[in-house]
């Protein structure tokens, strides 16, 4: 009987491990990652612009701001030049990447 429990307990963890591994939600992904430069609730910082309030972030679709957070942004395409370094292309899944998207067009402009 003990280990019939056991075995429940570890297939209940073994499944949400691996739901984690699926996609994290955006909000952790944001803290996480992207704070660093562009601030906790994306007020900005010296090496990231704001976010919360950012015309592009309010005016794009998902799939336009997906494309700067997986490609980044440097050279020509700046659109912050006063910023000391490039957005760097960051190393998420696709579906990491919609979620924190997601999370940036939504909830971080509460
Ligand atoms: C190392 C610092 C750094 C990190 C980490 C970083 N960014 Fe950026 N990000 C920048 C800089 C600098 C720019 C401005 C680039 C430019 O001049 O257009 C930028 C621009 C952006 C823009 C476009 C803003 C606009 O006004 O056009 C979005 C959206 C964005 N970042 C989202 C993210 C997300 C989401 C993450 C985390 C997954 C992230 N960034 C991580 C530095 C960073």
């Amino acid at each position: 009987m003990k280990s019939i429990f056991l075995l429940l307990v570890a297939l209940v963890m073994g499944i949400s491990f691996a739901g984690a591994a699926i996609a994290a939600d955006g909000k952790t992904t944001f803290t996480n990652i992207c704070a660093a430069c562009h601030g906790q609730k994306g007020e900005g910082s010296p090496i990231g612009p704001a976010l919360k309030g950012n015309e592009f972030v309010k005016t794009s679709d998902i799939a336009a701001i997906k494309n700067v957070i997986l490609k980044g942004r440097s050279g020509k395409d700046r659109k912050h030049p006063n910023f000391p370094a490039d957005m760097p292309a960051q190393a998420l899944s696709d579906a990491d990447a919609e979620a924190v998207a997601n999370y940036e067009k939504n909830d971080l402009q509460k």
